[in-house]
């Protein structure tokens, strides 16, 4: 298979995997097959990084991301596992099944990856080839569908080529996935509730928890940004939000992106240099940085719509929103 400059594909040995989970490490993108469908992954934790993957995918929203880990151990210290959770992981792990939980203490996921909320999307791969590249970068990988956005999912490395070549680094070329749709995702924050029907079954994860699955609302889609219904679980800042301003008024808080004008109160600048993969990595972590110092309202200059721009303002534009 060949792949223009800039995007390496390379057959899934083990020379490289490991060449894969260093390229991980340094902040690259790389997509891995799973049982599922093929994933673009990014070191977790680098929220530059995953910027890059959302800039990649050419998303128009920051949707939260699946955390990806080699084991239960590295599921635990990303997660709380209820008693539900517990038997589902048990029963289903590794496996086609996606379960969002309460982010442990010491979850290193970027606030990016999680679209700033307190719950993280955690998976356990079958894939052999995903386990080896997991064990080898030795932390979580964020991964969604390795498509551009509103394509379908890929399910070999041809597919993922035709959508990323030149966007990515490398492609581990794992031959076609065996299960061809995406994990079935169900949340344990409270009932267990199927958020997106998947490659495992709802009647098998039915039968094991003795009790059928509520249903969400709205149903998850990585493609559309999200439903009304699912506004009031995203991350909101206590402080209100004034967009598009051109300074902060006096007792505000200033979000500045680019050359900021001066300011007597606290400021954070997403991006001196107007750079948006920047502004996209520092998005979350100075909205909550600007909260706690407990500024009842945040100043927030105006952000170019252009590339992650787009995603950065239905961010804003939603954490700004009236809420009940
Ligand atoms: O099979 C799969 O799950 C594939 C492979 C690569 O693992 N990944 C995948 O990821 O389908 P993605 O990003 O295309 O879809 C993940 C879905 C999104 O719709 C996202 O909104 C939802 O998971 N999600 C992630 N974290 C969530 C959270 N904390 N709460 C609710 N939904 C979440
Ligand atoms: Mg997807």
């Amino acid at each position: 298979m060949t792949a223009e400059p800039g995007t390496r594909a390379l057959q899934a040995a083990p020379e490289a995997i490991k060449d894969a989970a260093r390229c991980l490490a340094a902040g690259g993108l790389v997509a891995f097959p799973t049982e599922t469908v093929y994933g673009l992954g990014a070191d977790a934790g680098n929220s530059e990084a995953v910027a890059r993957l959302y800039a990649a995918k050419g998303r128009p929203a920051f949707n939260p991301l699946i955390a990806h880990v080699a084991d239960l151990a590295a599921a635990r210290r990303q997660a709380v596992f209820d008693p539900a959770a517990e038997r589902l992981a048990a029963a289903f792990w590794p496996g086609p099944l996606t379960l969002v939980l309460p982010k442990a203490p010491g979850c290193t996921v970027s606030d990016l990856a999680l679209a700033g909320l307190d719950s993280v999307a955690v998976r356990l791969p079958a894939h052999p080839v995903a386990q080896a590249l997991l064990a080898a970068f030795g932390g979580p990988v964020v991964a969604p569908s390795a498509n551009r956005s509103g394509h379908v999912s890929p399910t070999n490395a041809a597919h993922v080529l035709g959508d990323l070549r030149g966007r990515i680094d490398l492609v581990l070329d794992g031959g076609p996935c065996a299960v061809g749709v995406e994990s079935t995702i169900v949340s344990c924050l409270g009932e267990p509730t199927l958020l997106r029907p998947g490659g495992l079954p709802r009647a098998d994860i039915e039968r094991v928890l003795g009790r059928p699955l509520a249903l969400a609302a709205t149903p998850v889609d990585d493609d559309a940004p999200l439903a009304p219904g699912m506004l009031s679980s995203h991350y909101a800042p206590k402080a209100r939000l004034r967009l598009n301003a051109g300074r902060a008024k006096e007792g505000e808080a200033l979000l500045a992106f680019g050359p900021a004008p001066a300011h007597h109160g606290l400021t954070l600048n997403l991006s001196p240099t107007g750079d948006l993969i920047e502004a996209a990595a520092n998005l979350f972590s100075h909205l909550r940085s600007l909260d706690a110092s407990g500024a009842a309202s945040i100043a927030v200059m105006t952000i170019p719509h252009d590339g992650l721009g787009e995603a950065i303002n239905d961010r804003l534009a939603r954490a700004a929103a009236p809420r009940p």
